[in-house]
């Protein structure tokens, strides 16, 4: 039920994870991270105030696209309030009963993050609202006519809700939340930053020149420009001397099908598609759904994201359009433009 538990005073159980290396990349405090800015300065300041009441701290949702660090950002609270942190998700609570299990096994001060909140079953999350606004947990004990409600202190525990769909949480969860904050793509001189800080951690020399390169193909997601970092770093291993200079940093993307904009061949299907088959669209999510056989939440969730923050895709009432940036970058004629052109 409880994925993981770390503890942020000790890093002793991260040496047997498997996902070593991603958590040797992980910054730990509020200096390390870089970006986030505005995120950071609320948080610095609710938790100085929650230090210096000597209380626990408000709690907390993250909400944005996948890889941006809404995880890595729980832990950085977790290390600065110097308290203990216990990691699960949404999914993994099946039950009201595992919830009071993970709840009544806290202590005062300790941090519950639930990644992918607005997938908790509703008769899980209808118990978490107590827990979080009066520290009680209402429980039934027995069925039938002898049941009977019993209610237990818990204690004062802080909540981390992670989430990629802020409009899938219902308004009395939202309401629950004292600091509720939406996690933005990078900017590219960040994004090159955190692969600087990556390759320094992992011992890679890459030249400025490829450092840039990658950065502008990470999709403004750090997730992606460490995965890109590390499948670059194989390549400069294998073919090269293992310094990643940009001649490395191009051929390592062009075997990845990755181009200049950091679009996946997934990425290009949908756009193309959008283009070919419906003259730019509006197409619904449904059918890009079925033809590119990707899940809706995958489009809605993880692909969609980012091409609509480079203005590559619009959505609008009727459904998905492409702009005439996607016609450039793809090197399709816009026939809906040459339409309006003869007309006029
Ligand atoms: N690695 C992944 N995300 C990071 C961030 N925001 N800052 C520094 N290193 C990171």
């Amino acid at each position: 039920m409880i994925d993981r538990i770390v503890n942020s005073k000790s890093d002793n159980e991260l040496e047997n994870d498997d996902s070593l290396i991603e958590n040797t990349l992980r910054p730990k405090d509020f200096n390390s991270y870089i970006g986030q800015d505005r995120l950071k300065d609320n948080l610095k300041l609710a938790i100085a105030a929650a230090q210096k009441r000597n209380e626990q701290l408000d709690h907390v949702l993250l909400y944005g696209p996948p890889g941006l660090g809404k995880t890595t950002m729980a832990s950085v609270i977790a290390n600065e309030m110097n308290a203990q942190i216990r990691i699960t998700s949404g999914p993994a609570v099946e039950r009201p009963g595992d919830l009071a299990s993970l709840l009544t096994n806290l202590s005062d001060g300790d941090i519950l993050f639930i990644d992918e909140i607005h997938r908790l079953h509703r008769t899980v999350e209808e118990v978490l609202y107590t827990a979080m606004e009066d520290f009680k947990l209402d429980i039934m004990i027995g069925k039938g006519p002898s049941a009977r409600s019993l209610r237990l202190d818990l204690p004062h525990f802080t909540i981390i809700g992670a989430t990629t769909r802020s409009g899938a949480i219902a308004a009395p969860l939202r309401d629950r939340f004292g600091l509720v904050h939406r996690l933005d793509f990078y900017t590219i001189p960040q994004i090159e930053a955190i692969i600087n800080r990556a390759a320094k951690i992992l011992n890679v020399k890459i030249e400025s020149s490829a450092a840039n390169i990658l950065a502008v193909r990470s999709r403004l997601t750090p997730r992606i420009s460490n995965r890109l970092l590390k499948r670059v770093r194989d390549f400069a291993d294998i073919n090269g001397d293992g310094i990643i200079d940009s001649d490395t940093a191009y051929k390592a993307l062009e075997l990845l099908d990755i181009d200049e904009l950091g679009l996946d061949p997934t990425d290009r299907l949908l756009l193309a598609t959008i283009i070919d088959n419906y003259n730019g669209g509006p197409v619904g999510v449904e059918t890009l759904a079925a033809i590119t056989a990707e899940e809706r939440t995958t489009i809605e969730d993880m692909i969609e994201p980012y091409l609509l923050q480079i203005g590559l895709l619009e959505r609008t009432p009727r459904g998905r359009k492409v702009t005439s940036k996607s016609y450039i970058h793809l090197g399709k004629i816009n026939n809906q433009d040459n339409n309006q052109a003869s007309l006029i």
